[in-house]
């Protein structure tokens, strides 16, 4: 029988909005500009981000599904995971091959997905709960850079954050970060990981710059988020999608430039924003790893990688990583 997923809302619509405000009167008054990412994922954005998941440019997730694919049963071997806590769930499309294996392992019983995105959160636990009737399926709206101590307890647990989203940090966020999650969780309680690697710069770029142009409507829609949220008048078709490779950082910079020199009012803030003629927005940064980078970023934090694996081009890693 089908169990109803139950929701658990850290972060209230008005407690987000609240948030934006905030960061968004920070980033757009400084020099350079900048926002932070999580605001992409409105609806919308969140829509957006499943097309690009599926484009023929953006390898990332379909290699990391393939890595699930066949190594989930070695995964659920080594972790023996009670409980799947996932960070920044989404849509939970991967999730399921480990769901899978945690069940045949016999050790599942709940899942635990987690995200700032309520819709898409709310939508994934429904289905997951309808697929998989023998989990219990707890949904939490919550913030995964505050604390993450809200997280359930009451079995091992091993918390899941693929997708490469941790390169959507800057490296002090991305220390304070993994050690947020070694905190909450007991030692030989698992982190499992997924990082995009260092790879041919072409590549890597083209993955955020596909001919399509969905990456570029992605990117674009924290204009509309904006315009809706803080009563902005963003000329959206005034702006540029740009996505750069900086070799110094190993990090793809995504920004929006502005085609002509404008005023941007942002009435709930009663602010203004002057933007000159080229002048470009940094909305994200996805930081790309090496194997032996990211090992040291986790023992810094406190976990013991025990396992990796990556494919045959060397594009994507997953790391099992226990909390020592
Ligand atoms: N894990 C999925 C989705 C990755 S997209 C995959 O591998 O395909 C990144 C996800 O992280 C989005 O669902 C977004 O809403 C969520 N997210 C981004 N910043 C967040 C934050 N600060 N707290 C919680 N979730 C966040
Ligand atoms: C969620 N995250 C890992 C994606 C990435 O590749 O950095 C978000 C994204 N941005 C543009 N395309 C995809």
């Amino acid at each position: 029988m089908t169990r109803t997923p139950s929701l658990d809302v850290h972060l209230q619509p008005d407690q987000l909005k609240a948030a934006l405000r905030k960061d968004a009167e920070a980033g757009l008054t400084s020099s350079p500009k900048w926002l932070p990412p999580k605001y992409f994922y409105d609806a919308r954005g969140s829509e957006l981000y499943e097309q690009i998941t599926v484009l023929p440019e953006y390898y990332p997730t379909r290699t990391e599904r393939e890595l699930l694919r066949r190594f989930a049963r070695d995964i659920a071997a080594a972790a023996s995971p009670e409980i799947l806590v996932e960070l920044g769930s989404g849509s939970s499309e991967k999730t399921r091959l480990l769901l899978d294996a945690g069940v045949a392992h016999g050790s599942l019983h709940t899942y635990v997905p987690q995200d700032v995105s309520a819709s898409a959160l709310a939508a994934a636990a429904e289905q997951i709960a309808a697929e998989f009737p023998s989990l219990a399926v707890h949904g939490v709206v919550s913030d995964f850079s505050k604390s993450l101590h809200h997280l359930p307890r009451g079995g091992r647990r091993t918390i899941a954050f693929l997708g490469g989203t941790i390169g959507n940090m800057v490296p002090g966020e991305r220390a304070e970060f993994l050690s947020g999650i070694a905190d909450v969780l007991e030692p030989g309680e698992y982190l499992l990981m997924g990082a995009i690697l260092v790879t041919d710069p072409s590549v890597l770029v083209a993955a955020y710059d596909d001919a399509a142009g969905v990456t570029a409507q992605f990117n674009l829609n924290v204009l509309q988020v904006l315009n809706t949220q803080l009563n902005a008048d963003f000329p959206v078709e005034d702006f540029r999608h740009v996505a750069l490779w900086d070799r110094e950082n190993a990090w793809i910079e995504m920004r929006l430039e502005a085609a002509r020199a404008m005023s941007v009012r942002i009435k709930e803030l009663d602010l203004d924003i002057e933007f000159s003629a080229g002048e470009q927005l940094r909305t994200e940064i996805s930081a790309k790893f090496t194997l032996d980078g990211i090992v040291k970023e986790l023992a810094d934090a406190g976990f013991a990688v025990e396992r990796t694996w990556t494919d045959p081009d060397d594009r994507f890693a997953l790391l099992a990583a226990a909390r020592e």
